[in-house]
């Protein structure tokens, strides 16, 4: 008979992801570090959570803020040694945290050893990265002359000429971040050899940088191309190609993932939650979970993300339904709103007023962490983080925002629309500086920071959130909380009612004879509660939220969580 399958541990846990740059600079650079988190470990470990994310501290040109790594295997000395790393891994285990590393292989930096040698077309690291002549009848170098029509994700074309040999690489990214050839088995056995010896110096899982993005439809070729748009962009070509399931398949095993219950977590871009149920399977040996893209584009026009629309609420809550219910009991979801690539939530979808910020906040926080599924917690959404407000462009410092300002305001688009995109969608918004007190530089930094703090940082900061006993992380941690206490919370049905409503997010978790009840005002105004549509409540139980007065009018962003027992 077939064993049912266990849950794996992660089924009640809660992740912290730390942006190292931007948390705590120990030694007055200017950027954050190691020795900086370290003296840290307390604050997050009281937040609650399981487990951290740290997003890359390798060796780096820094390009990409770390995501264009030229050696895996060495800290960057922005961030600190390899000593440095070792206290942090005991500091954490110690503290009964996991943590994750972000695993970044779809590329490597253009400094990376393997991609010097691969620049010279007798190296047998030829084959490690994506090399092609020029497209046929051009003239290598010249305009049009590029092996396919593909769009870099941070503008411009995808390939990058290479006068020396006279061919083009691929870089999906940065031309500082050419793709490596997955294709190549050397590739795969070096990245598995890499990841095995973190797993040796104690680390409990990986983060899997666009991880869908390794297996590319093979040969590379020309794909659809919007009308208008200079570039293609066509996900058949670039993404979830064919060979994607056996490469996680062979990952998994070569690095004993299952066997040694690591952690895993596959960003994809442009991944339904039908390909995510299938790498996500329980059933086979894949991936623990994937970051989905979908949710976080309900709010872009048919061009960029730049392209701002305002969020209508039934499209987010019925998305996050589906991908509930496809998910379902056979895979597993991830739950995020905020990471360092995304906004700040309560800027982008809540209300960061100083009414309203702490109230939006904590009800966004509740509406995510009742899903069914693996809650991230960004640094600095604790405490209700706003966005960096930045209005010129010399504030930024993103290859992405600073690419996108050049290209966009060369293409016509005025400054003033150009930088409303960006002060509400750059991924600076979430990097700027943790702002621990009110005092100069909020405490991050003795020196100049790298990127400047929010302006709210004398009254947005971790002192004044420890202080309020109702605030956003006392409510954080009400959460995590919950989910540990609460197998219904855990593993319990999920089932959206009201979907159309533009203004409530209500849904119930049913486990067996317990049910939880979500109802939350997701708007600055006073909401009306169908009463008869819910559950009876008359012997429920108030686990968050509201005052136990009655539930037909919530006020502005107010979230209320029942618990009902059959
Ligand atoms: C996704 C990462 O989260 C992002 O920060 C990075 O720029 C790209 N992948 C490229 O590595």
């Amino acid at each position: 008979m077939e064993q049912p399958l266990s849950d794996p541990w992660w089924s009640d846990a809660v992740v912290y992801q730390i942006y190292p740059r931007s948390f705590c600079d120990s030694n007055g650079d200017g950027v954050g570090d190691l020795q900086g988190i370290i003296s840290k470990l307390d604050y997050v470990a009281d937040l609650g959570v399981d487990v951290v994310w740290l997003s890359p501290i390798y060796a780096s040109p820094q390009d990409d803020n770390g995501y264009d790594i030229a050696d895996y295997e060495e800290i960057d000395p922005l961030f600190g040694t390899m000593g440095d790393f070792e206290e942090l891994v005991a500091g954490l285990h110690r503290r009964g945290l996991k943590l994750v590393m972000d695993l970044v292989v779809n590329h490597t930096s253009d400094e990376h050893s393997w991609f010097q040698s691969s620049r010279d077309p007798q190296s047998p690291k030829r084959e490690w990265y994506h090399w092609r002549p020029a497209r046929e009848g051009f003239e290598p170098g010249t305009p049009g002359a590029e092996p396919t029509n593909w769009g870099s994700f941070f503008g411009g074309s995808a390939w990058a000429y290479d006068e020396a040999s006279g061919e083009y690489y691929l870089h999906l990214f940065s031309r500082k971040q050419p793709d490596l050839n997955w294709e190549n088995p050397e590739v795969r056995e070096a990245v598995y050899a890499m990841m095995n010896r973190w797993v040796e110096r104690g680390v409990d899982g990986f983060r899997m940088d666009v991880i869908n993005l390794i297996s590319k439809t093979m040969p590379l070729a020309d794909g659809h191309q919007r009308p208008g748009e200079p570039y293609s962009f066509e996900v058949e070509r670039v993404a979830n190609g064919p060979r994607m399931v056996e490469f996680l398949e062979e990952m998994n095993a070569a690095v004993g993932i299952d066997a040694r219950q690591l952690f895993t977590v596959g960003e994809m871009v442009m991944c339904t939650a039908e390909q995510a149920r299938i790498y996500t399977s329980r059933a086979h040996p894949r991936l623990g979970m994937v970051f989905t893209f979908e949710h976080m584009s309900l709010d872009q026009g048919p061009g960029s993300k730049f392209e701002l629309k305002p969020l209508h609420l039934p499209d987010l809550k019925t998305n996050l339904a589906h991908w509930q219910e496809q998910l379902g009991e056979e895979g597993w979801n991830s739950l995020y709103f905020e990471n360092h690539d995304q906004p700040r939530v309560v800027s982008r979808f809540g209300d960061d007023s100083p009414e309203h910020r702490v109230a939006a906040a904590k009800a966004w926080a509740t509406v995510l962490h009742l899903h069914r599924g693996t809650p991230y917690v960004y640094q600095g959404q604790e405490i209700g983080m706003t966005n960096a407000g930045f209005t010129r462009i010399k504030q930024y410092r993103d290859i992405e925002s600073l690419n996108y300002f050049a290209d966009a305001t060369a293409a016509g688009v005025p400054e003033q629309t150009v930088l409303a995109g960006l002060a509400l969608k750059s991924r600076d918004n979430a990097r700027t500086p943790i702002p621990w007190g009110a005092g100069p530089q909020g405490g991050f930094t003795r020196g100049t920071p790298w990127l400047p703090l929010n302006a709210n940082a004398d009254t947005v900061n971790v002192q004044a959130a420890l202080a309020a006993s109702d605030g956003v992380r006392a409510h954080y941690q009400r959460l995590i909380a919950l989910r540990h206490e609460l197998e219904v919370i855990q593993k319990g049905r999920f089932d959206l009612l009201l979907p159309e409503d533009p203004k409530l997010w209500v849904f119930t978790r049913t486990l067996t004879s317990e049910q939880v009840l979500v109802v939350a005002n997701m708007s600055a105004h006073l909401a009306s509660v169908p009463v008869q549509q819910l559950p009876d409540l008359r012997d429920a139980e108030l686990l968050l939220g509201g005052s136990g007065a009655d539930i037909q009018t919530l006020e502005p962003w107010e979230a209320r969580v029942y618990l009902v027992r059959g």
